[in-house]
């Protein structure tokens, strides 16, 4: 049977599941492993099922004993691991897409209605019952009609595009390619972001992290903008300059922003914090408990597949 080290708590019936499918090593009081704990705890093992919590960097993965084969990621992003190096020392890694689409296509709606409908505000004023209705008390932005950028319209963002569609908003969309038309659905395509911000009154982060996207919403990005426009982000932290942002912010060029991922999670900038006008969620994107096991269980799966055909469909490196 194959050892392996599965780095955070997976829900009961997924435990199970790993125990029966190989030698399980868990970590039942759910710590957050250091590098040298978990390198440390590799000893022995034939994989990792590892989280999106666990920074899996160059220097840690030539450090990991040479038994290592998998780095299977609880998460379709991979941001937390370097995939190339595991790709020099033979690591493959995998990821689990689809499963958790809809759900962070919810929350990714949820973002722009927060944000666009200034929730938090509502909601601190309604636990506070000291609230004075009025014709313009806490008035916000309405999607119906307004242009909703899309940027990276891969599942995620095809999801957020059908509901919001259905909301009445009218859907842009910058990707590395253009999709077909049925993928469209009537979204309209720009082959540039400029283009893309300058018709976006909201905007959805779906793309993934990587070299290329980090920082892409940044000082000079941010005038790109209408004046007014709202920022949503429910792909991965580092895609935003938090001052550029906490900066339009402050000066109205964004109207508000809504947040469920960041740099340093969970240590969000300070700046945020002293805004109004941002909407934040604790990275909820894939929490519900479906998409948890279906996610749990698809990690296992790609562990199991690799080791008995040598591959697996989900391979990122
Ligand atoms: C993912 O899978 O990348 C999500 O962000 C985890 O919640």
């Amino acid at each position: 049977m194959k050892k392996i080290l599965i780095t955070r708590r997976l829900l009961r019936s997924c435990e199970e599941k790993a125990s029966e499918s190989f030698d399980a090593k868990h970590n039942f009081n759910d710590e957050l492993y250091s590098q040298d704990q978990l390198i440390k705890l590799s000893e022995g093992c034939d994989g990792i099922l590892s989280s999106i919590t666990d920074k899996i960097d160059e220097k840690t993965i030539y450090q990991l004993p040479k038994t290592i084969k998998i780095i299977s990621n609880f998460a379709v992003g991979f941001g937390n691991i370097d995939l190339q190096a595991a790709k020099k020392r033979g690591i493959i890694v995998t990821n689990t897409p689809d499963v958790l689409t809809d759900a962070t296509a919810e929350i990714g709606v949820l973002l722009i209605l927060g944000a666009c409908r200034r929730a938090s505000e509502g909601i601190d004023s309604a636990r506070k019952s000291n609230w004075r209705w009025s014709t313009d008390y806490l008035i916000g932005k309405q999607l119906t009609g307004s242009r909703l950028g899309i940027l990276g319209m891969g599942r995620i963002g095809q999801k957020i595009a059908r509901i919001a569609k259905s909301l009445g908003m009218i859907i842009h969309y910058h990707n590395r390619t253009k999709l077909n038309a049925e993928k469209e659905n009537g979204a309209i395509y720009h082959n540039d972001i400029k283009s893309l911000f300058s018709e976006s009154d909201v905007l959805s982060i779906c793309c993934p992290s990587t070299k290329e996207t980090q920082n892409l919403i940044n000082k000079e990005t941010l005038e790109y903008f209408p004046i007014g426009a709202v920022i949503t982000n429910v792909a991965r932290g580092d895609i935003v300059d938090d001052e550029a942002l906490i900066e339009a912010l402050k000066k109205k060029k964004i109207y508000a922003a809504g947040l469920d991922v960041y740099k340093n999670e969970p240590n969000l900038n300070p700046g945020y914090l002293k805004q109004k006008n941002i909407f934040i969620l604790p990275h909820l994107g894939s929490a519900t408990k479906e998409t948890r096991i279906a996610m749990a269980n698809l990690a296992i799966e790609n562990i199991v597949e690799y080791f008995d055909t040598g591959s697996c469909k989900n391979k990122v490196n």
